[in-house]
């Protein structure tokens, strides 16, 4: 290291002390933990070191450029959120309306509405006015405590329109850009005519994984083998919204396809929680989703005690979750799931990491991990308690402090 390269890195030295609780793995190195271990979790006080942009030791360092006073607060890993639909264009709050009223999903699907509205918008939409909306929502979910989150494509519905999503969802500078091609059937195609598109999409577009929306009003089971093999083929996993309003059985097809996650499953068959849980596939579950379109629960309890890699994310949509909170949906999936609330953190931190492919570098508190942290202003097992409040009181992203709450603002000294 050249001298101004050290003079460099010791301006970027950082220590947080004081800290009640941190939330740290049972042991370095692992790429996910299955639930029935998530009482592993340690919660005890340490300081923590960062150098540059890397968590460094878990020590006190005197001579820091920077000092976090966490006195009173516990300390998580950056929250990832691993399953949203940024970017999209406007919002559906009429279509709230009629849910809550008695219309159903599927309802207002066919009535043009849903998927096919934001479609409308996004169209309308320029590019700057895409970003802008997803850049304002990205920004209250950092203030959240999220430090990593998925885009998706899937509210372009023609070829054009979902290689633009991929670039805005690039542009955004989200962590993982997902090409869920297969949302809804386009106007004009019939859903195998539509595969024919998706497997076109999948070979010219640059993405991190691919999904598809397997229900009454979307796609098959045989859509979804036929993903599988189109993910083989691009050497990206392959993930699916299965079993959100109907049970279709779309579980063993995904796990023979060798699917990275099965996401929603409110409707999830019973004898398929075993095999699951086996699997390396994550059971990503969208509590937000479930409470705001009334979907059925999903058998969370029994996932996480056969041993299932669980996670938990918003699936911020605006259509069945308008949420950018994970603080609220570890309180959803702790008072729903009747989960503790180390079960729901480690859903949305190091499982999290580990369905976007990331755990080597995100989702836990280790040496030589990207530092990224939340300092929440009371103990762990207020975020589910006090429900509905935003605990974090600062956020560190990549070595740097990217939110802090005034009321904390005395916590920093340079
Ligand atoms: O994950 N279920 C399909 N996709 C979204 C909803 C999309 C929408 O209604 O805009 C979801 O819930
Ligand atoms: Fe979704």
């Amino acid at each position: 290291m050249s001298e101004g390269q050290q003079a460099a890195a010791a301006r970027s030295t950082l220590a947080l002390t004081g800290a009640a609780e941190v939330l740290r793995p049972p042991a370095d190195g692992l790429p996910y933990l299955r639930h029935d271990r998530a009482h592993e979790l340690r919660l005890d006080p340490t300081p923590i070191a960062v150098h540059g942009d890397r968590i460094a030791d878990f020590a006190a360092d005197d001579g820091a450029a920077m000092r976090i006073d966490a006195t009173g607060c516990a300390v998580l890993p950056g929250l990832v959120d691993c399953h949203t639909h940024l970017p999209f264009a406007g919002w559906r709050a009429e279509e709230y309306e009629l849910k809550v009223t008695g219309v159903p999903y599927e309802e207002i699907a066919r009535r043009g509405g849903g998927i096919a509205a934001s479609a409308r918008a996004f169209a309308q939409a320029s590019d700057g006015e895409v970003l802008a909306q997803a850049r304002a929502l990205a920004a209250e979910m950092m203030a959240c405590g999220t430090t990593g989150f998925e885009a998706k494509t899937g509210y372009g519905l023609s070829p054009e329109a979902e290689a633009r999503a991929v670039k805005l969802g690039r542009e955004l500078g989200a962590d993982r850009v997902t090409g869920l091609f297969a949302h809804a059937v386009p106007e004009g195609y019939d859903a195998d005519g539509w595969m024919n598109a998706v497997d076109a999409l999948a070979a010219a577009c640059d993405v991190d994984a691919l999904d598809i929306y397997v229900e009454s009003v979307a796609f098959a089971n045989e859509h979804l083998e036929r993903l599988g093999a189109i993910a083989a083929r691009e050497g990206v996993p392959l993930r699916a919204h299965v079993e959100q309003f109907n049970a279709n059985r779309s579980v063993p097809v995904a796990l023979a396809a060798g699917a990275r996650s099965v996401d929603h499953l409110a409707c999830l068959h019973p004898d398929d929680v075993e095999p699951l849980a086996a699997a390396e596939c994550a059971a990503v579950l969208l509590p937000g989703a479930e409470l705001m379109s009334a979907e059925r629960t999903p058998p969370a309890r029994a996932l996480a005690d056969a041993g299932a890699i669980c996670a938990l994310a918003t699936d911020c949509n605006p259509g069945t979750s308008p949420i950018v909170s994970l603080p609220l949906i570890v309180g959803l999936a702790v008072r729903r799931y009747g989960w503790t609330a180390r079960e729901a953190l480690l859903a949305c931190t190091l499982n999290a990491a580990w369905v976007l492919g990331l755990s080597e570098e995100l989702g836990s508190l280790e040496v030589g991990k990207r530092a990224d942290l939340v300092v929440l202003d009371s103990p762990v097992a207020h975020v589910p308690y006090r429900f509905g409040r935003n605990p974090v009181c600062l956020v560190m992203r990549a070595g740097e402090v990217t939110w802090v709450r005034s009321d904390a603002a005395w916590r920093v000294t340079a």
